[in-house]
């Protein structure tokens, strides 16, 4: 019970700090469950048009709604004129007002013109009882910059002006952090300087005016952390009569240190990045959830309501491709093992549910999945989620030989080698970079603390002066002075790079990637004097730490939760590609449900509806491949007297 007392005092301190902030009881209200819906990017990438959504909004309020499907999500580049050249990272084609706010293209939300936005649209959906929601980029366009458009000041309805002037997107844009992904599209704006926060208020104010009521905030977390905007957006939002749903993407690198700094301020941040529909992209989830998990994470209490850590969407049904012009044209790549394994680790996870497939072609499988109502009912409200590590398999081998070897996978000997992650550079775990001279023109930077990992050699990359190029613009040179590119020891052409230059799927993302030298600020470093070795694109520090060279020992995993009326609800994933029989004993599953007596338990298997018995104390299953058991045991409640209080 160590973790309900933890999450207990968060609960009360937060709770403390809200008394003195003037937040009203419906901000409290906000996410108090991990909310659900459905989202368009997994079927319509950018190109969704009012028709499209609206059909969509229509069938996920007749037929998702009562399921707890609430909010309705047009994901991103809604302002993009959808003609010959435009595409994910097109410059041009934005439609922008005359304070160089994005609105909706016209050609495809015919009910934006004359000013109107997103209200129509907004009505439309609350019409349907359900709440719209909308996907933002961080900061300013590159084309409301290019054409330098003044910033309004929503408290006089004109300019913004301060030291006798009027204020233009040139003045508040930080070209150098242009959002790496998407580098043509949007820019950080300066939010120390008042012309930079009176934009970032005008953009909401305008959203809130529509009648949005859920926000997706995007290349502002992990890899693309630009705290400043999200603490200001966080409070501009809290001074807003609407309560609107604050939610941060994408999650590439995110650790729970990252999210601490962001969970009072927001209600979802992503944790991974990009989830599409293969096997890879779910299997990339479980490290993460369970350290979400075991940081207490899940639900903390933010000032805005609660927050959740956030799985990304579930591609399933008729979906389109990452990046694509193109609607719904292909059907899920997944096994329905595979989702049945997404849709239990989403819920035992809690993470927010937001349906990515087309909802109109959405087959009777797939509305199942969706739909499960004890997948449903753990997902809104279990408690005590964790990871369970005291599992063991059996596998074929054993099995012939009549030997069984319980083990748990953590005690599986692997060898290690070098993880290379962004992190909070006020972390301990950011300092141990020193630079050494090997000669007079070259010198290395080193991760020098192995502890505990003795065989290990030290991580080592060569230091280099960034080149400065003569068609470069000046006034960059003395915004990096200081900084250069760390080189990859063999590979001289390449440099570390904090992102490489597209939206990332959880799959692809290899820590401590290495890409052809550019310049380009996710490739220039500073050391500092504590050892911190800082990026200038993300102000985010590097650390380095040892992990198991080897995954297949991370082939079995097993959550664990409370239901509430007491049940226990216990899933195993098969996530290897070993013949294993999976199996925990109840013994140990009491001992973190502390006080609980697991001997006399009933219970069935969700997924195959059959009824399960507990022989010798031992809870065990055959698993698919990619598959997953969940049960859930309804056992007698005898609680130990110490504990009756809890
Ligand atoms: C909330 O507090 C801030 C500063 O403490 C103040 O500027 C703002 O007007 C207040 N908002 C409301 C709605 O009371
Ligand atoms: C190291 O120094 C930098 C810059 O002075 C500072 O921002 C950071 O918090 C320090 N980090 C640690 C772990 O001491
Ligand atoms: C786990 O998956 C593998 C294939 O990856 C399969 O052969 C095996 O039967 C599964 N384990 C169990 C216990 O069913």
């Amino acid at each position: 019970m160590k973790c309900f007392l933890i999450s207990l005092c968060i609960l009360l301190c937060f709770q403390q700090g809200v008394k003195s902030k003037n937040v009203s009881d419906s901000d409290l209200q906000l996410a108090s469950i991990p909310p659900r819906g459905w989202n368009s990017y997994d079927s319509f990438s950018w190109t969704i048009s009012e028709q499209e959504f609206l059909q969509s909004a229509e069938i996920v309020s007749q037929r998702l709604h009562d399921h707890g499907y609430e909010y309705v999500v047009v994901d991103y580049l809604w302002y993009r004129r959808k003609v010959e050249g435009a595409y994910h990272d097109s410059l041009g084609f934005d439609v922008i007002d005359e304070w160089g706010r994005m609105i909706p293209d016209p050609g495809r939300w015919p009910s934006s013109q004359d000013g109107k936005g997103f209200s129509e649209v907004a009505n439309g959906v609350h019409s349907m009882g359900l709440k719209f929601g909308i996907h933002v980029m961080r900061g300013i366009s590159t084309q409301a910059v290019n054409a330098n458009t003044p910033i309004l000041d929503t408290a006089t309805g004109g300019a913004y002006q301060e030291s006798g002037r009027v204020w233009r997107a040139k003045d508040i844009a930080i070209r150098e952090r242009a959002c790496a992904w998407m580098p043509h599209g949007f820019m950080s704006v300066d939010i120390k300087l008042g012309a930079g926060k009176a934009f970032l208020r005008s953009l909401y104010e305008q959203y809130a005016a529509w009648g949005v009521d859920f926000v997706k905030h995007d290349c502002v977390f992990g890899d693309d952390l630009d705290l400043n905007e999200i603490s200001y957006v966080s409070e501009v939002l809290r001074e807003l009569d609407r309560a609107i749903v604050y939610s941060l993407s994408p999650g590439t690198s995110v650790t729970p240190a990252m999210a601490k700094d962001v969970s009072g301020l927001v209600n979802l941040y992503r944790i991974t990045g990009d989830d599409w529909d293969t096997w890879g992209d779910v299997k990339a989830h479980f490290d993460v959830s369970r350290d979400f998990a075991t940081a207490n994470m899940i639900g903390a209490k933010s000032l805005m309501g609660n927050s959740w850590p956030d799985l990304d969407m579930l591609p399933f049904g008729w979906l389109t491709d990452p990046g694509s012009n193109e609607g719904p044209h292909r059907y899920s790549n997944l096994h329905l093992e595979e989702k049945k394994t997404q849709m239990t680790l989403w819920a035992m996870a809690k993470s927010p549910l937001m349906y990515g497939g087309d909802v109109r072609k959405i087959d009777p499988t797939t509305y199942d999945l969706i739909t499960n109502p004890i997948i449903l009912e753990i997902n809104s409200f279990s408690t005590n989620n964790m990871e369970f590590p005291y599992i063991s398999s059996l596998n074929s081998e054993d099995q012939d030989s009549g030997r069984q070897m319980r083990r748990s996978y953590r005690e599986i000997k692997t060898s290690y080698t070098h993880s290379l992650s962004l992190t909070s550079c006020t972390e301990s775990n950011a300092n141990g970079w020193t630079s050494e001279s090997l000669n007079q023109n070259l010198e290395r930077i080193c991760w020098k603390r192995n502890f505990g990992y003795k065989h290990l050699a030290p991580l080592c990359l060569h230091k280099r002066e960034l080149n400065f190029i003569s068609d470069e613009e000046n006034v960059y040179q003395d915004y990096h002075q200081g900084k250069y590119h760390l080189v990859a020891v063999d590979r001289i052409k390449f440099c570390l790079d904090a992102s490489p230059k597209r939206k990332l799927t959880s799959k692809e993302f290899e820590r401590g990637t290495f890409s052809p030298c550019r310049w380009d600020s996710n490739q220039m470093w500073q050391l500092n004097l504590n050892g911190t070795l800082v990026n200038s694109y993300s102000g985010l520090c590097a650390t380095v730490k040892p992990v198991k060279a080897t995954i297949n020992s991370a082939g079995f995993r097993s959550w664990v939760a409370t239901g509430r009326t007491g049940e226990i609800y216990v899933a195993f994933f098969n996530l290897s590609d070993q013949k294993a029989v999976i199996s925990a004993q109840t013994s140990d599953i009491a001992k973190v449900f502390l006080g609980r007596d697991l001997s006399a338990c009933k219970g069935s298997e969700v997924w195959s509806g059959s009824d399960i018995e507990i022989t010798q104390g031992t809870l065990s299953a055959e698993v698919e491949m990619h598959g997953t058991a969940l049960f859930v045991l309804n056992c007698h409640l005898v609680w130990s007297p110490q504990k009756s209080s809890m």
